[in-house]
């Protein structure tokens, strides 16, 4: 069968199809993609005809529309995804959670959009570091997916190499064995028996939990897909099956701004969690620039030395001599940066970014001086905080797709490039940025589609082999 294009009257049916029964929203953008999955589903079922596939998905019974979905929705995930996020799971947030349940030995966590399973097991696998197999706790992680195919996937729990890229040989060697006979490596009794999948659609079904229930929920990259009334809705429903004090994490590119008010959000190393209610004192605000009213208020003076010699006075325990106003310290990371002194950009704006956290500006120019270095990995971290803080930060979107595309996580790379063309739109059209080679912002919007269409591309190819 030849490569569908489907009419707009087409397109229209099937996106709100999959926007009503799924939440997932297709956009324009998307359009090539979907026409796709269509084209493998007609083949599959013998179907020449676009009008005949609509009324055979839209039929009773529903199996077709699961097939559909099962074809639509995006699998991507690996073992340790997103190594900022596992280590603030490791160091901070599962020792926390099992000290305060240690009267009642009872955990409850949701993998909410699981896929085939590696986010599950790879919780598995933290506690099971924590909590030996004997140790008389009774844990529970719950994954749920709308995609019948990933759920089988992840019963399996049989994963190739692609699986591993972000899991240390330590941990392989000890949650799994190599099945010589049918091949794979599968993951070890211990792990899978703290893990249970169940089908679920987060958008239409109620949660498979009872209200307060939960300790932590992992809701990751999922709601990239869904636009922002399914999101808010699909966050209400998370909040409320939380605990006071209990864990919600995102997806790196996701982010509760403009969508709850519900949650606090808190740094924990380098990465950003939120949290439901505020049992700790270490509250931020979901809007990250906003001030919260237990930290001190920068005095006039505080604010025209600038952060980092406010922070030396605090160091030195001195007075300042009443001196001249001294320079925002960022000033010295683009004057590096504009010299192409990449190697001290980086360790000034370290500087900047670790005294004013949640200073973007500061992480996205020691994203950009890390991405000229070629140090993709650390780039990776800075960037996401940059985006995390100003989600309208075109230029930080930018930046983090190209990191990601040379780090092999093009659908992810995809996503950051059209969330870089989306936000750039908001900047005067013929805006520069020198620290991009002085690329217009109208170039820069047209050359981040070229991008998000390559990398999804190129990412299909991978994932067919
Ligand atoms: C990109 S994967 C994310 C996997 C994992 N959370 C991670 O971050 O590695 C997104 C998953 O969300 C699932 N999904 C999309 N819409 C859903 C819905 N309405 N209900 C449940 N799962 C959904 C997809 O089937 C897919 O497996």
């Amino acid at each position: 069968m030849k490569r569908l294009v489907l009419s707009d009257a087409e397109f229209a049916a099937f996106a709100r199809l999959l926007h009503d029964s799924a939440g997932l929203a297709f956009d324009n953008s998307r359009r090539e993609s979907l026409a796709y999955s269509v084209t493998e589903r007609m083949r599959a079922n013998a179907c020449a005809d676009v009008a005949a596939y609509l009324s055979m998905v839209t039929g009773v019974g529903g199996g077709e529309l699961q097939a559909l979905l099962d074809e639509v929705t995006i699998p991507e995930t690996h073992f340790f995804r997103n190594p900022p996020q596992i280590r603030a799971l490791r160091k901070h947030v599962l020792p926390e959670l099992l000290r305060q349940a240690a009267g009642s030995k009872r955990l409850r966590i949701w993998s909410a959009g699981c896929s085939t399973g590696e986010e599950p097991y790879t919780i598995a696998m933290l506690l099971r570091e924590l909590l030996p197999a004997s140790s008389g706790w009774d844990v529970r992680i719950i994954a749920t997916d709308i995609s019948k195919r990933a759920l089988a996937a992840a019963e399996s729990a049989r994963y190739g190499e692609r699986a591993f890229v972000m899991t240390d040989p330590i941990d392989q060697q000890r949650f799994f064995y190599l099945d010589t006979d049918r091949g794979g490596y599968v993951i070890r009794d211990e792990v899978r028996e703290l893990v249970e999948f169940r089908h679920h659609n987060l958008v239409t079904d109620e949660p498979p939990f009872a209200p307060g229930e939960l300790d932590l929920v992992l809701c990751r990259n999922v709601t990239i897909y869904f636009d922002r009334t399914t999101t808010k809705r699909l966050m209400h429903r998370l909040h409320g099956c939380l605990r006071d004090g209990g864990y919600l994490f995102l997806g790196h590119a996701e982010t509760l701004w403009q969508v709850s008010d519900a949650f606090s959000l808190v740094s924990l190393g380098d990465a950003f969690v939120y949290r439901s209610g505020d049992p700790e004192a270490e509250r931020r605000a979901v809007l990250p620039d906003r001030r919260t009213e237990d930290e001190p208020r920068p005095t006039r003076a505080d604010r025209r030395r600038g952060p980092l010699d406010r922070r030396l006075v605090a160091e030195l325990g001195s007075q300042p001599a009443p001196a001249e106003p001294a320079r925002d310290p960022i000033i010295a990371v683009r004057t590096a940066v504009a010299g192409g002194n990449y190697a001290e950009a980086a360790d000034l704006a370290a500087e900047v970014g670790t005294a004013t956290p949640l200073r973007s500006e500061a992480h996205y120019l020691h994203g950009l001086a890390l991405s000229n270095l070629g140090r993709d990995a650390e780039a990776l971290v800075v960037l996401r905080k940059a985006v995390y803080l100003d989600p309208d930060d075109g230029f930080a979107h930018f930046l983090l797709g190209v990191s990601l595309e040379r780090t092999g996580e093009r659908l992810a790379a995809a996503r950051s490039y059209r969330a870089a063309a989306g936000t750039l739109g908001s900047r005067p059209f013929d805006a520069v940025a020198p620290e991009l080679g002085g690329r217009s912002v109208a170039e820069l919007a047209a050359l981040c589609h070229r991008l998000a269409l390559q990398a999804e591309g190129v990412a299909r190819g991978e994932m067919q082999r």
